[in-house]
Order: structure tokens, then C-alpha cells, then sequence
């Protein structure tokens, strides 16, 4: 089905506009992520996970009492009532942990004081439940991993941010500065990215008038796939089968005369490089030289090389972030919902968006199979 025999149609809506949008804009010829108009680069650098969250819901970066009250909500908003938990431990084992996390925010939804809003597109109620969703993500995650892996859930910590509290329920103590840098930055990266299939997917949905926990379970649920939000467990899969950089290059060639996809490499949007990647690239390097491990950095500059010069393929953020989440010690089924945890942000901001000017999402396609055929009785058909 190409787009030579049906020009109107672009296979994987690639070009196709889908939607208007004020909460962030990929600048393609510059690599150049903005969210609301500022660079992630300078959110990831010089802000913070909290003031990311706050701009993207409410839409303007907050004043320092603005951030503290934001704060104060998220930290009165972590914890996860009981039934949450029974319902996390009822989960068959091996159970992936992306279908724990839609477990967790189906049960969460009718817990929320918001629950039985009137109007769907209230804006005001959509925020609240917003920060709700935001403040409860890591909780959810760690709670998840923790019951997959037979130990109880920490509760969250009370004055401990988004990313430090995702590492203290995880661990079970507070990690060193440096590593809670890293992860706030990794989640900063990870808040937005315009309209991505998960984003897009939650669009649809509330556009139904259907409600903001509904989006993000839907959203959760696309980001899972390996060529979305799974790539970058995907990713840190292929850099330990190749294990040490006299395998990368043969590793690659070899997959590349496949014609395997390399995971973490590629963009349906960026076409020479991914800018989320480049400052994530510098930040996983330090934490190689930090922790006496350049291994998996150099693998990396070996296969951006290769890919670079037989493809024209640059890595996406997923890549650095694999080895970035390996090298802090996080387990890697985890990776993706670390992408939950940040992402929330943004498939809320897009769903609050979608809702208060809002239209139902509803494509045409073209048929392509038979038409007029004739009914005939069971019985009777071969
Ligand atoms: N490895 C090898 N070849 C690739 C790759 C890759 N990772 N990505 C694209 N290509 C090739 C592909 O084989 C095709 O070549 P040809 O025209 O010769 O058949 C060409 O590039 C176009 O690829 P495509 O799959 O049609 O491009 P797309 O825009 O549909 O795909 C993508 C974008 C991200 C799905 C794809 O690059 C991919 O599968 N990458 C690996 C998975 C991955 O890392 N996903 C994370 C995306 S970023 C994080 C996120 O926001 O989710």
C-alpha cells in the first residue's frame, strides 16, 4: 500500500499534520527540542524535572512560590492508597511492567477526588488530576517492580523530589547527589515530545470526552512497543550482547547485512540527530568516567560512527539513556517506565490541551478489500 498508488495517503500519517499545539516544538534543521518555547537543553541543565512538569501543565515556568506550592502539592499527592498495591500484587508474575503501570492508574482513577467531574473538559479539575497523575507515577513504578521482584514498596519520602524519590522507594535509601541529577535531567528529556504515537494515542482518546486516566493508560500502553518507549530496554538488550568494543563494529555489520533495526537509531521526526540524545550522550560519558566504566561509551562511539557513516542514522535519546540507566544501576525493566514517569507530564499537558478546545479525532481510510458479495447460509460454504 504506497503512497504512489493512493497519493492522499502517507503510510504511517509520516507528514500528515495532525493537530495544533502550543506545548512543544521540534525544530528538525537544528535538532532543537522546545517545550512552550524553551530549550530542553536549558531545562535539563539549569532547571529542574518539577519546573518541566509545572510548564507543561500549567504552561508558563512558575515563580519560586509557584514551584514551592507545586512541590508541596506533588509531595502531599505521592503516596498510592492500599487497593492500588493489592492490585499491583494480584498481577500474574511476569507480568511486564508497562501493564503493571496501567493497572495502577486504571484502579488509581476512581480514587481521584475528581473522579466524577460533570464536564470532561474542565479545565481546572484536568490540572488537578494532572498533578495527582504526575506525583503518583514514580510511586506506582517502584511499587511494581519492587512487588515483580517478591520485596514490599517503599513509601515515597516526604521533601524528596520526583527524580530522588523514584531512587529512595526503588533502593530503599537516598542516592548521592549526582546520580539524582542525572535521573531529574533524564526526566526532564523524556517529559515531551510533541505528537509522538503515545501522545498522539492519548489525544484520541480523551477526544472521545472519555478522562485524563483513560489518556494516560492509553498512552502507556503505546509507549510499551519497541519502536516507541521500549527501545531504550531494547537498546541496553544489544550493547550487552555485543559486551565489549572490539565486538561493536562486526556486531553491526553483521546486523546491518540483516537488515535488523538497530535499536536506539532513528527518528521518525529528527533526521540528523535527535538533541535529546546529544546532551544525554554527555551526561552518560561522565557517569562512564565517574564510575571507572567507559565500556559501554565506547561501544556507543563506535556504532554511532558506523551508523552514521553507512546509514545517515543518528541515535535517538534512548540510546545514551540505556547506558546511562545501566551505569546508575537501574534495573533495566524499569527503563521505560522511567519514560512513564516523565511522560505523564506531557500526555497530560496534550490531553488538557485536547479538552478545552476540543474535537473528536476520527480519520478517514481507504477500503481496500472486496465489496457487493453475496450472503450465503453457513451450511453451504466451503
Ligand atoms: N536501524 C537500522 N535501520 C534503520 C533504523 C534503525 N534503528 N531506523 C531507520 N532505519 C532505516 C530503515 O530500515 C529504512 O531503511 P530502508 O528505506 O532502506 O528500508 C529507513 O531507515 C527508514 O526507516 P523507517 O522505519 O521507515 O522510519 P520511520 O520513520 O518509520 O521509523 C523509527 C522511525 C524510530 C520507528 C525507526 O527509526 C526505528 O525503528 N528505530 C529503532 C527503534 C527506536 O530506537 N525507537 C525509539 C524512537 S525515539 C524515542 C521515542 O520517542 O519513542
Amino acid at each position: 500500500m504506497s503512497a504512489t498508488t493512493y497519493p492522499d495517503y502517507s503510510p504511517g500519517l509520516q507528514g500528515v499534520i495532525g493537530g495544533l499545539t502550543s506545548v512543544s516544538k521540534i525544530t528538525v534543521e537544528e535538532s532543537r527540542l522546545e517545550y512552550r518555547g524553551y530549550n530542553v537543553h536549558d531545562l535539563a541543565s539549569k532547571g529542574s524535572f518539577e519546573e518541566t512538569a509545572y510548564l507543561l501543565i500549567k504552561g508558563k515556568l512558575p515563580t519560586q512560590s509557584e514551584l514551592d506550592e507545586f512541590n508541596a502539592a506533588l509531595d502531599a499527592e505521592r503516596a498510592i492508597p492500599s487497593q492500588v498495591i493489592d492490585a499491583l500484587r494480584a498481577c500474574a508474575p511476569g507480568t511486564h511492567q508497562m501493564d503493571m503501570l496501567k493497572v495502577g492508574y486504571s484502579v488509581l482513577s476512581g480514587f481521584d477526588p475528581d473522579y466524577n467531574q460533570e464536564d470532561p473538559t474542565d479545565h481546572e479539575a484536568n490540572v488537578r488530576k494532572a498533578i495527582r497523575i504526575t506525583a503518583k507515577a514514580a510511586t506506582i513504578a517502584t511499587a511494581a517492580y519492587r512487588i515483580a521482584n517478591g520485596k514490599d514498596p517503599i513509601a515515597p519520602k516526604a521533601g524528596l523530589k520526583t527524580a530522588a524519590n523514584f531512587l529512595y522507594m526503588l533502593h530503599g535509601e537516598e542516592q548521592d547527589d549526582y546520580t539524582v541529577l542525572v535521573m531529574d535531567a533524564a526526566l526532564t528529556l523524556y517529559a515531551e515530545h510533541t505528537y509522538n504515537a503515545s501522545t498522539f494515542a492519548c489525544r484520541v482518546c480523551v477526544a472521545t470526552l472519555s478522562d485524563l486516566y483513560s489518556g494516560i493508560v492509553t498512552g502507556i500502553g503505546t509507549l510499551k512497543g519497541p519502536l516507541h518507549g521500549g527501545a531504550n530496554e531494547e537498546a541496553m538488550a544489544m550493547l550487552m550482547e555485543i559486551g565489549s568494543p572490539e565486538n561493536a563494529e562486526a556486531w553491526l555489520r553483521d546486523a546491518l547485512a540483516t537488515k535488523k533495526k538497530i535499536m536506539g537509531f532513528g527518528h521518525r521526526e529528527y533526521k540528523v540527530g535527535d538533541g535529546r540524545a546529544i546532551y544525554l550522550t554527555e551526561v552518560a560519558k561522565e557517569i562512564g568516567r565517574r564510575k571507572g566504566n567507559t565500556n559501554w561509551g565506547d561501544i556507543a562511539d563506535i556504532m554511532e560512527k558506523i551508523m552514521r557513516e553507512e546509514k545517515n542514522i543518528y541515535p535517538n535519546v534512548d540510546f545514551p539513556a540505556a547506558y546511562a540507566f545501566y551505569l546508575l544501576g537501574i534495573p533495566i525493566e524499569l527503563y521505560t517506565p522511567i519514560f512513564v514517569i516523565a511522560r505523564v507530564t506531557g500526555w497530560s499537558a496534550h490531553a488538557i490541551e485536547q479538552l478545552d478546545d476540543n474535537r473528536l479525532i476520527r480519520p478517514s481510510c481507504i477500503y481496500t478489500g472486496e465489496l457487493g458479495l453475496e450472503y450465503s447460509a453457513i451450511e453451504t460454504r466451503g
